[in-house]
């Protein structure tokens, strides 16, 4: 039977990189019925609502989500309705696997990278409550809590324990932030108690951040509160090839909705350059999630293959192919 999966182009580069990768998915052979909805900035401005109820109809129904990037206004105008569309569906967890991919020459090539980031996604200073107290004097609360810090530490503790990881590192700025960071991490240590076969240890985010670009071979899973883990996984895919490499999935009790870490990258939309591999990794996700494990794994060694003989990659991977040249040849490579 056909999966029902909801599928948004979303903005900027959004639609070149989700036609890419709904031609690249029709390749496996696996059968999807898309429910296809409009979400864009230029949708929101023109309708007032952040996540038009088609959307939200949508998700209900299908309960699994390809998403491209949607722009956000920065510095006033809307809000965010990725933030919004993870809080509508409760998606808590972001997973963000960042991994070397074979051929692909970065700076840390010989290393093999294999690091997943566990970012909390519902709260922190993502909660966007804001307030101006007086003219010119502004605040912005972090939010923490005890349920969602616990539940994305579970979340990693069982990914690393179902995939035999060896160690959890969870990334916090609790010497400042004493309350709000030391709950989470409170909340850290006791969830790491209950998997006594994975080793737990802790680092304070700017240090954390020094270890990535200097030794990022110690890390394996990581958790994290939300702001952290927003700029920490753009700072992990900068080492294995940049934002058009890396994938990642938003995952909730009931839906899950599967996107890139990066956004709409208005420098380059619409011109063919955008580079679809990170949503097509992220149908990967999508296709282990469906239970496809066969075709999840076909599409990956695909996409491998075609890094491996580096003729039909795009111009941030050094490549001089096209969005949709790098898809037929990952589709050639299917076949
Ligand atoms: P961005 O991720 O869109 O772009 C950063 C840089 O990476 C740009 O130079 C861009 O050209 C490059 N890049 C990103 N994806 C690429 C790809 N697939 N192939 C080749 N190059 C790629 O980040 P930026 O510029 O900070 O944000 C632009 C807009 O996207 C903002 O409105 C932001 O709010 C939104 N955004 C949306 C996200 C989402 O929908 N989940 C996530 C992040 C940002």
């Amino acid at each position: 039977m056909a999966h029902r999966v909801t599928l948004i182009p979303g903005d900027g580069i959004g639609p070149e990189v989700a036609e890419a990768t709904g031609k690249v998915l029709a390749a496996t052979g696996v059968e999807i019925d898309w429910e296809r909805v409009e979400l864009n900035e230029r949708l929101i401005r023109e309708t007032g609502q952040s996540i038009p109820k088609p959307v939200i109809d949508s998700i209900e129904r299908t309960r699994v989500g390809l998403k491209g990037p949607v722009t956000t206004p920065v510095g006033g105008g809307f809000q965010s309705v990725n933030v919004g569309l993870r809080k509508k569906f409760d998606l808590y967890a972001n997973v963000r696997p960042v991994r070397t991919i074979p051929g692909l020459n970065t700076r840390f090539a010989d290393l093999s990278l294999d690091m997943v980031i566990f970012r909390e996604n519902t709260e922190d200073l993502y909660a966007g409550i804001e307030h101006e107290v007086v003219n010119d004097v502004v605040t912005s609360l972090k939010v923490i809590t005890r349920k969602a810090s616990a539940r994305i530490a579970r979340s990693a503790f069982e990914y690393a324990r179902f995939h035999h990881r060896k160690k959890v590192t969870s990334v916090h700025k609790a010497n400042i932030m004493k309350l709000s960071d030391g709950l989470f991490l409170r909340c850290c240590r006791e969830v790491a108690a209950e998997y006594p076969e994975i080793a737990y240890n802790e680092l304070i985010v700017d240090n954390a951040s020094m270890q990535m670009v200097s030794k990022p071979m110690q890390f394996d899973v990581l958790v994290m509160p939300n702001l952290y883990g927003d700029i920490m996984s753009d700072l992990a895919a900068g080492l294995v090839g940049g934002l058009g490499v890396v994938p990642g999935a938003n995952i909730g009790d009931n839906h899950a909705v599967f996107e890139a870490v990066h956004g709409s990258a208005p420098d380059i939309a619409g011109r063919g350059l955008a580079n679809p591999t990170a949503l097509i990794l992220s149908s990967v996700m999508m296709l282990r999630h469906l239970q496809e494990l066969s075709a999840a794994t076909r599409l990956q060694e695909a996409v491998e293959a075609v890094y491996r003989e580096g003729k039909s990659l795009t111009p941030d991977v050094g490549g001089k192919a096209s969005t949709s040249e790098i898809a037929d040849a990952i589709i050639a490579k299917l076949k």
